[in-house]
């Protein structure tokens, strides 16, 4: 009897994401600060003797949904990810794949790579490769930018592609309300506008530096100091993509976020709150003003990939 395996794996916010100069491979430096949030994408592999690699996709009732927006091809990072370990390990075999989507598509909180880290970690399994946590990270890193971080979770500085991780030091939890869209943002199309404005305007884009100001906030356990030092690069291009998150934006901090913030390429946005009460306050006024089509209040950091049923 082939087993199967359930694994989980968290989305993120950025609580800085800070971004350089274009460079000749299309990728950007960066220098950001993940943090895994409790929103997570299950991942269930089940081996099919001599089969193909298939993939179905449900939502968790919470999340505005709209299931054409996943692509069940090639397309999907989690039928890549299965691909992937077949190929490092020599295996003939299919499998079953079967996502229970609860981060938002298309959302800037990295979902999709958060399926992409589950399938690694439960084809990996199943399929009983016997891979090392190296060999699972720089499959994950050979998917794309943001799936080691799904990998590992917690709070992480990440450079290069963002890909290059390193555990950042943190103290207490965060509570955030995720504001989320039912239409999805382009990371490269982001990407792309950022370069274009810089363009236009004649602004060189300097080299990306991690910001000790927010190290420290996050050292020292201080919302509001953290909620000071929140910086991302790609919310100025995402607004000009989408100019009705200023509004979401807005909202928030008429609830007395302690900071609201596109997360990573939007269009999902993040509000800060003091507490989780203080949390259900701003998602209470955030529905209320109608500037999100879902919102979801959740606290970080979250663990990684976890395997969950075996
Ligand atoms: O690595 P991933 O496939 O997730 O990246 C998607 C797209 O986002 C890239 O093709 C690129 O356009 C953009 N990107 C970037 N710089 C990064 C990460 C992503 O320009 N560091």
């Amino acid at each position: 009897m082939p087993r199967s395996v359930t694994v989980r794996a968290p989305g993120k916010v950025n609580l800085q994401l800070s971004v350089g100069p274009r460079r000749e491979d299309g990728y950007h430096p960066l220098a950001t600060v993940f943090q895994a949030v409790e929103l997570y994408e299950t991942v269930t592999a089940t081996p099919v003797l001599g089969g193909d690699v298939t993939v179905a996709v449900r939502a968790q009732p919470t999340l505005a949904f709209d299931p054409a927006s996943v692509p069940l091809d090639e397309r999907n990072l989690a039928v890549r990810a299965a691909r992937a370990v077949a190929q490092a390990y020599g295996i003939d075999d299919g499998v079953r794949l079967e996502i229970v989507k609860g981060v938002p598509v298309a959302g800037g909180m990295a979902g999709g790579s958060a399926d992409a880290a589950a399938a690694v970690v439960a084809c990996a399994e199943a399929w009983e490769v016997g891979a090392t946590r190296r060999e699972l990270h720089d499959l994950c890193a050979s998917l794309g930018s943001d799936v080691p971080f799904s990998l590992h979770g917690h709070t992480a500085v990440g450079v290069g592609r963002g890909d290059e991780l390193s555990p950042a030091m943190t103290h207490g939890e965060l509570h955030w309300v995720m504001c989320t869209q039912r239409a999805g943002l382009s990371t490269p199309e982001v990407f792309a506008e950022l370069d274009r404005s810089a363009e236009e305007d004649g602004r060189e884009i300097p080299d990306p530096v991690l910001s000790q100001t927010l190290m420290a906030a996050l050292i020292a356990g201080d919302p509001h100091a953290v909620g000071e030092a929140l910086v991302n690069d790609l919310q100025a291009p995402a607004l000009a993509l989408m100019p009705r998150l200023r509004e979401t934006l807005d909202s928030a901090l008429d609830a007395d976020a302690l900071a609201a913030i596109v997360s990573g390429s939007g269009p999902t946005v993040a509000a800060l709150a003091r507490s989780r009460q203080h949390a259900l306050a701003i998602a209470a006024h955030v529905t209320a003003a109608g500037t999100a089509d879902a919102v979801l209040c959740v606290s970080g950091p979250a663990a990684g990939a976890t395997v969950v049923a075996s």
